[in-house]
């Protein structure tokens, strides 16, 4: 018997890829594999009796309030929790802007559910967060990649693409950028670039989507001005817990510009009502009550030393055609492999030597990335993670020579 839904799918149903990172993650749960794939934060440096306390003291003495419906624009303490968190990084922001999502992933859905219409453009750096790169393809929205180099997104390359889209009648809604040890580059944009970006926006006339769930976890504790503190009326920024606390308690936030608040908040509400009320609690009372940023400062130095191992793995074996970019925090560098490479081949290659990165061309929406590929250093030990170094400069060369 045929499927009666087949004949009733909508247009943009087939357009929901399985994401390239997920697709990994089986091969990577293989005992022996070394993972460079998964770019999870490593959860070990939680205080989990701690967090187990707050979980069931938020339950005991607020159950009635915290297994609830909550109000659509978020819990009061969650709100507050966002604002501390992007003061840390010297954001001065009032927690009644805050939209608080289930995880930023659901903010950049609402966000392009109010923007973009089929066939709108969005501009993104090449290559980008495949997460956003699989919504805006789900949702119909064309990406055209901005090209960058080791400080980030070119200026000069963004307003050239700008240009070059319309000129091909295509309409531009926004730029979705990750100026903070971007995923999956491991870039920074550069602080002198910062306002080049926010005026060529602004004077184009498209908003800026500015994701930055890695801000905090800079090497050595430095911060840069967030776009969004360039142009407050241009800019929406998307927050997360998920990379400083947890991303299984699903807490992102949304601070957008006044016009797009009470949309944004009817979206939330008619997508998922709420985000999860005991989640916020969790993340209120864990960010406002304890000491949270000496755990991410713990976290912090343990990526460091994990990206220098990767770092230096890479310098003593990669042979003078490898380039890779030097992250200054985050969990990602971005390795590009001699012209010609066949990328796939050499993943099949380090595959049968038990380890495992996502390909480059998962991170572009127009086949790019062809000899390019992610390695994320978050979550293995150091030696761990030379050793998969190792293994996968074995396989670069048995595919290149
Ligand atoms: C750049 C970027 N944005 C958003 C997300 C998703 O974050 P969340 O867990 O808050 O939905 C990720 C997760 O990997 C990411 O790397």
């Amino acid at each position: 018997m045929t499927d009666l839904l087949d004949s009733l799918f909508a247009g943009r149903a087939g357009g929901f890829r399985p994401s390239p990172v997920r697709d990994f993650w089986e091969v990577s749960m293989e005992p022996g594999i070394i993972s460079l794939a998964g770019g999870n934060p490593d959860l070990s440096v939680l205080p989990l009796d701690a967090l187990g306390e707050v979980a069931a003291r938020v339950i005991r003495e607020r159950g009635l309030e915290v297994l609830q419906y909550g109000g659509g624009t978020g819990a009061p303490g969650a709100r507050e929790a966002a604002a501390r968190t992007m003061a840390a990084e010297g954001l001065d922001v009032d927690p009644d802007l805050v939209q608080v999502t289930a995880g930023s992933q659901l903010g950049l859905d609402l966000v392009v559910k109010l923007l973009c219409d089929p066939g709108d453009v969005v501009l993104a750096e090449g290559p980008s967060y495949v997460g956003a790169i699989g919504l805006f393809v789900g949702m119909q929205v064309d990406v055209a990649h901005v090209p960058i180099d080791g400080d980030g997104l070119l200026p000069e390359a963004l307003a050239e693409t700008i240009a070059r889209v319309r000129a091909a009648g295509r309409r531009v809604k926004a730029l979705y950028t990750i100026p903070n040890f971007h995923n999956p580059s491991g870039v920074t944009l550069a602080a002198e670039r910062r306002p080049e970006v926010a005026r060529i926006c602004r004077d184009a006339g498209i908003a800026i989507i500015e994701d930055n769930p890695y801000g905090l976890l800079s090497f050595d504790g430095g911060t840069l001005p967030s776009l969004r503190s360039l142009d407050p009326d241009n800019v929406i920024y998307l927050g997360s817990f998920s990379k400083v606390v947890a991303p299984g308690l699903r807490v992102g936030w949304v601070v957008a510009p006044e016009s797009l608040r009470r949309p944004l908040q009817l979206a939330s509400e008619a997508t998922v009502i709420c985000a999860s009320v005991l989640s916020q609690a969790v993340v209120e009372e864990y960010v406002l009550r304890h000491d949270w940023l000496d755990v991410l400062a713990g976290a912090r130095g343990r990526y460091q030393a994990r990206a220098t191992a990767v770092l230096d793995a890479l310098a003593t074996g990669a042979g003078p055609d490898v380039t890779w970019s030097v992250p200054r925090g985050g969990f990602f560098t971005w390795v590009t492999l001699p012209a010609g490479t066949d990328v796939h081949a050499v993943l099949d290659a380090a595959i049968e030597r038990r380890v495992v990165f996502v390909p480059g061309s998962a991170f572009y929406a127009d086949g790019g990335g062809a000899e390019q590929l992610r390695l994320a250093f978050s979550l293995e030990r150091e030696e761990v993670l030379a050793e998969g170094v190792r293994r996968l400069l074995d396989a670069v060369t048995e595919v290149t020579t």
